[in-house]
């Protein structure tokens, strides 16, 4: 009898920049799995549809990335605890009663890309500020907050997104004008930016670094060019800094495993894969 081929993939509307297929596609072949990871590319409108015929087609499920992670949420059959609060479905996994589940695993990716950086990092021992208020923003302040982070400075250029942020996550969060987003440097032991600002054809990110702890740690989520501006700043004051690419490669661990029942390892090989691609 012919062996089932595991089916997965990403669904989003474009599709072609997507870095997940070479993700899965590597580590497919590091455990020589008898599986597929497919792009497709299916509009906003047929997301639905697309979505109930993977249990159909025997699919083993889907990661969703842009624009299509809010309207997923509202689509599948079962959310985990942290695609509930975060309001938004990145990894879809088809149950063994082929029901869709929603989980999001960007915070798990942010935080395990972390902790693989700077192990020694005491998340309840300082305070984090938060660059945005976005969609990604939403997921890094879910897992700071589950982390036990004593406080979070949100900033954002629309001031009432970043309240409204707040207000729904009831947590130890205090909002700031983003003209006070130098100033409030001090006594923080984690810079974030989750904002698009420093990504290769957008605006660059100003701020003042003059006021935060060399000790302090600082993370960008924008991963092109993988050095932002505001890492290679931070770098030459001595602060310790990670770049955004690992959250990527950390973010598509739970899926894989869900699917194709094998636990990947992000190494610096896959990194270098990933980098080599990034190039074409
Ligand atoms: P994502 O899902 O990646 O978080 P998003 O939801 O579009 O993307 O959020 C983009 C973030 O970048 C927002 O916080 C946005 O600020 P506003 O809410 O004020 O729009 C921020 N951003 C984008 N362009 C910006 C700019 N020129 N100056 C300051 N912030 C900017």
């Amino acid at each position: 009898m012919k062996k089932r081929v595991l089916k997965a993939g990403v669904v989003g509307w474009p599709i072609e920049h997507s870095l997940s297929p070479y993700v899965h596609g590597f580590w497919l072949n590091e455990h020589s799995i008898n599986g597929e990871y497919i792009a497709r590319a299916v509009r906003p409108e047929d997301l639905a549809g697309f979505l109930r015929e993977l249990v159909e087609k025997d699919w083993c499920g889907i990661n969703i990335t842009l624009p299509h992670k809010n309207r997923a949420f509202e689509i599948v059959d079962e959310l985990d605890e942290g695609a509930r609060h975060i309001g938004a479905v990145n990894t879809v996994i088809v149950t063994d009663n082929g029901a869709l589940k929603g989980i999001n695993t960007d915070g798990y990716g942010f935080l395990k890309n972390l902790e693989d950086h700077c192990p020694d990092l005491r998340l309840s021992e300082g305070s984090a500020v938060v660059l945005g208020a976005g969609g990604a923003a939403r997921a890094i302040l879910f897992s700071l907050l589950d982390s036990g982070v004593s406080e979070i400075k949100l900033v954002n250029r629309n001031k009432s997104k970043a309240e409204k942020l707040a207000f729904e996550f009831d947590g130890p969060i205090s909002v700031y004008d983003w003209s006070h987003r130098s100033e409030i440097l001090t006594e923080v032991n984690l810079l974030i930016n989750t904002t698009s600002l420093g990504m290769t054809g957008q605006s660059s990110l100003k701020i003042d670094l003059s006021k935060l702890p060399v000790r302090a740690v600082v993370n960008d989520i924008v991963y092109t060019p993988i050095e932002t501006e505001l890492l290679s700043r931070a770098k030459k004051r001595g602060n310790i800094v990670v770049d955004g690419l690992g959250m990527l490669l950390h973010q598509a661990v739970p899926g894989f495993s869900a699917w194709f029942d094998v636990d990947p390892k992000v190494t610096p090989s896959l990194r270098h894969h990933i980098l080599e691609k990034m190039k074409n």
